[in-house]
């Protein structure tokens, strides 16, 4: 089962993910960190940020690898993810910029991307830890509902609720992206440590989903109940409707110290 750890606020939510990401990095200094964009993920790179630069952490080999990108989008749009990441990850932290990939979504690569970005996620030694946000409809990455449990790197339709949900990234729905490239559920499988957070009660079904029903394509992020080794980090609204969450709150209580996250 996956470690599930409910916590009253976003703040602690991302401080307790930032620190997972930092130790990786403490005891392999060229860590592989998997980056995810949307709302989620934001406050816990600002507290690497900060956990970085008091501690002094050396981070000038660690590499990053992001989950996805839209397909089409202009160079240098403000939603794009590769402008999201040059801003929250780039220079908030101070990542090497050459170490620091995304798949592309230019027009013109679309028939081998995919497959370049396996190659260099392999390369790379593969992904240490990986930080994940889910979609209302339990997408992760862009890995819609009925996306192969095993998918690699791709290009994928996003469905019209992904699209209603970004929406409020854009001027309107009209502008959002009607492709994407993403790791597939299978590349995202590979990471040796999936770190899942949710936010808010418009997170509970697809948290529920997730954790405790069963294992399918409907429902993407079901998939990871088959990797080894998943702390998934929710507030109070997000695991609301979660029927063993009393039990996960005392496992996360009466947790030995020497066990780690
Ligand atoms: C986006 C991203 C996902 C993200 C999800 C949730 O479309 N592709 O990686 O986890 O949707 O977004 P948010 O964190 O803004 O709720």
């Amino acid at each position: 089962m996956a470690e599930v750890i409910i916590v009253h606020s976003k703040n602690d939510a991302t401080k307790l993910a930032a620190n997972i990401f930092v130790d990786v990095v403490r005891q392999k200094p060229n860590a592989v960190w998997g980056l995810a964009t949307g709302s989620t993920p934001v406050m816990m790179y600002k507290h690497i940020a900060n956990i970085v630069a008091n501690d002094k952490i050396d981070i000038s080999q660690v590499q990053g690898f992001a989950l996805d990108e839209y397909v089409g989008l202009p160079k240098g749009h403000p939603e794009s993810y590769t402008n999201f990441i040059s801003k929250n990850v780039i220079k908030q932290i101070g990542l090497n910029p050459r170490k620091v990939h995304l798949p592309s979504g230019d027009m013109k690569y679309l028939a081998t991307s995919g497959d370049d970005y396996e190659v260099k996620i392999k390369a790379a030694g593969g992904v240490d830890v990986q930080i994940l946000g889910v979609g209302t409809d339990g997408h992760i990455g862009f890995n819609e509902p009925g996306s192969s449990l095993a998918s690699r790197t791709r290009i994928k339709t996003l469905t019209e609720q992904t699209r209603e949900d970004n929406s409020r990234f854009f001027n309107s729905i009209d502008e959002v992206p009607i492709h994407c490239i993403t790791q597939g559920i299978g590349t995202i499988m590979d990471a040796r440590h999936i770190v899942l957070l949710a936010f808010g009660e418009n997170k509970s079904d697809a948290i529920v989903k997730a954790v405790e029903g069963s294992v399918t394509a409907a429902s993407p992020a079901s998939a990871i109940q088959l990797h080894p080794h998943v702390t998934i980090i929710v507030d109070d609204a997000a695991a609301s409707k979660l029927r063993y969450r009393s039990y996960y709150k005392w496992a996360y209580l009466n947790k030995p110290k020497w066990q780690g996250i």
